[in-house]
């Protein structure tokens, strides 16, 4: 599945932006929501996702770069989305915070930043609907992939596979045509990339071939 992530898109024509991802075949649209605490930035906030929900029958997958995800999750649960993640680094207790997000009858998911290990992950794994590893450093767009990551998801895909969980893969971060296979090989389910869609000369053409190349 590949979701492109609007925050390299041009927020000032956001509808026409979705638009051409949809066109190209997108299976989701990412959204990552920074607060100026777990990550420098701030991006958008509940009164945006609202906005893209009227336009798009698209799965909405809200990523949280917040420090504090419990206060925030009715608020995009209201607001339409279908899947959130928040990160293991900001939770305090992280089984509150999957219940929330599943009893409001969303996909839950825990985000990982790159050098976090997986181990912290796996006993939330039978109670998650995915698990989103960052192959750069939350807060930016275009930055490079972070090589070892690979091997994280190659250790991830084991682990899943060998209990029988139905937990997804999805990786965030420098994700682009010339990594797409050497991901999908090591066992992602969901791509998000960014910059290499939004960036590109042709979004629609771009997600095709993305498609094309994970067949
Ligand atoms: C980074 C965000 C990503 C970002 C990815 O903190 O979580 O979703 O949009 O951007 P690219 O694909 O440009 O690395
Ligand atoms: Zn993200």
């Amino acid at each position: 599945m590949i979701a492109p992530s609007i925050l390299s898109a041009d927020f000032s024509k956001l509808g026409e932006e979705i638009k051409k991802v949809e066109e190209g075949g997108a299976d989701m649209l990412h959204l990552d929501i920074m607060d100026g605490h777990f990550v420098p930035q701030i991006t958008m906030g509940p009164p945006v996702v609202k906005s893209i929900r009227k336009i798009t029958k698209l799965t909405l997958d809200v990523h949280l770069m917040v420090t504090n995800p419990d206060d925030n999750i009715d608020s995009f649960v209201k607001a339409g989305a279908d899947m959130i993640s928040f990160h293991f680094e900001t939770a305090h207790t992280p089984f509150r915070t999957i219940s929330k997000i599943k009893e409001s009858g969303l996909k839950a998911g825990i985000a990982l930043n790159p050098l976090t290990p997986i181990s912290s992950v796996l006993d939330a794994l039978p109670y998650i609907d995915f698990v989103l590893l960052m192959s750069v450093s939350p807060g930016y767009g275009g930055q490079s992939f972070i090589p070892s990551v690979l091997d994280k998801i190659k250790k991830m895909r084991t682990i899943i596979d060998r209990n029988g969980y139905k937990t997804l893969i999805e990786v965030d971060g420098g994700v682009k045509g010339d990594n797409l296979e050497s991901l999908k090989k090591a066992g992602v389910d969901i791509f998000v990339a960014g910059s290499y869609i939004f960036k590109s000369e042709n979004p629609k053409e771009t997600v095709k071939k993305m498609k094309e190349i994970l067949g």
